[in-house]
């Protein structure tokens, strides 16, 4: 099922398409099971739409022309082009079509860009080494959905689990695609269109999902430190995030991945365990650095005891 969107892009562009071509013979089993899965609910989605796996692709292909505008723009000029979160309010969260390009390209990057299935399978990894007795779960900006309907599928036994986006487009994206992909409905499911910044902690969580978020905030160390009150003793908390990473939307510029480690421990975090993820092969950690490339990033955390 998956394959069509992979023949898809085959045939409509030839960027990257080698080291996807190589990654992809690569892959085992597990990949093909997960990636099957998203596509049918993606494919459920675009219908709902009146799209097809084709506009699906079409979407993909836009938002990477974007990325490479700013990419190459970035690496001239080392800022980003959004700087003001009020107006990527405005004029990104707020807008149905360029949210509908975004999250329908980010949610298929999982699948197509090495550094993104890295950090995806890595996400199933964190939620199987906590899934004994793991009762209520929330996540900061779900977009797509696919990690929520993941942590569905992954964790039968939530009772409890909340989605918290500011973005209506992402609320109503992601209570599709949850449909689309029969998650189970045994646990109890609340989607909420809100600012996580105005987040009170009177209620906490034994899992907290903050994926490429907090770099949308000029000052992710106060996001962040609120979101770490969410968490339950003896919660976890997986977050992900890029260095060098001029998406839309993005306003916080990580130059380096040791700056998000010392960002995560200066909010009371400590790192369980890590994957960091460079978005070209065979380049060094210090080139991508050096360069302005991106990196992505994700980690386990745990509130270091007080
Ligand atoms: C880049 S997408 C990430 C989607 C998904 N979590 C992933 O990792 O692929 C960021 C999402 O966070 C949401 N978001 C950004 N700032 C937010 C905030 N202050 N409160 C809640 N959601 C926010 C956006 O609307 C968007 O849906």
């Amino acid at each position: 099922m998956f394959k069509q969107y992979v023949e898809l892009l085959y045939k409509k562009s030839e960027r990257g398409t080698d080291e996807l071509r190589q990654c992809i013979a690569g892959y085992g089993p597990d990949y093909w099971t997960w990636a099957d899965w998203f596509a049918k609910g993606l494919g459920k989605y675009l219908e709902a739409h009146q799209l097809t796996p084709e506009d699906g692709i079409d979407l993909y292909l836009k938002e990477a022309n974007d990325i490479l505008d700013r990419t190459i723009d970035f690496r001239r000029t080392g800022r980003y082009r959004d700087t003001d979160p009020r107006e990527v309010l405005r004029t990104h969260f707020s807008q149905t079509d360029k949210m509908r390009q975004d999250m329908v390209s980010l949610a298929l990057s999982q699948f197509l860009w090495p550094h993104h299935q890295k950090l995806f399978a890595f996400f199933l990894e964190c939620l199987g080494s906590r899934a004994d007795g793991l009762k209520t779960y929330v996540e900061i900006g779900p977009g797509h959905g696919l990690y929520l309907a993941a942590a569905l599928r992954s964790l039968p036994g939530l009772e409890e689990v909340w989605g918290v986006d500011i973005s209506p487009f992402s609320i109503e994206m992601t209570r599709q695609m949850l449909q689309g992909l029969n998650s189970p409905t045994s646990a109890r499911v609340r989607l909420e269109c809100r600012d996580a910044n105005t987040l009170a902690s009177e209620t906490t969580f034994d899992f907290v999902t903050v994926g490429e978020v907090i770099s949308t905030s000029e000052t992710p160390g106060v996001f962040l430190k609120q979101l770490v009150g969410l968490l339950a003793p003896g919660g976890r908390m997986f977050l992900s995030d890029c260095a060098n990473c001029p998406d839309s939307s993005i306003v916080h510029i990580f130059h380096t991945v040791e700056e998000i480690r010392v960002l995560l421990r200066s909010c009371g975090l400590e790192i369980e365990r890590e994957c960091v993820a460079p978005s070209m092969g065979g380049v060094s950690e210090a080139d991508h650095a050096r360069h302005r490339l991106s990196v992505s990033y994700a980690a386990l955390l745990r509130r270091v005891a007080p």
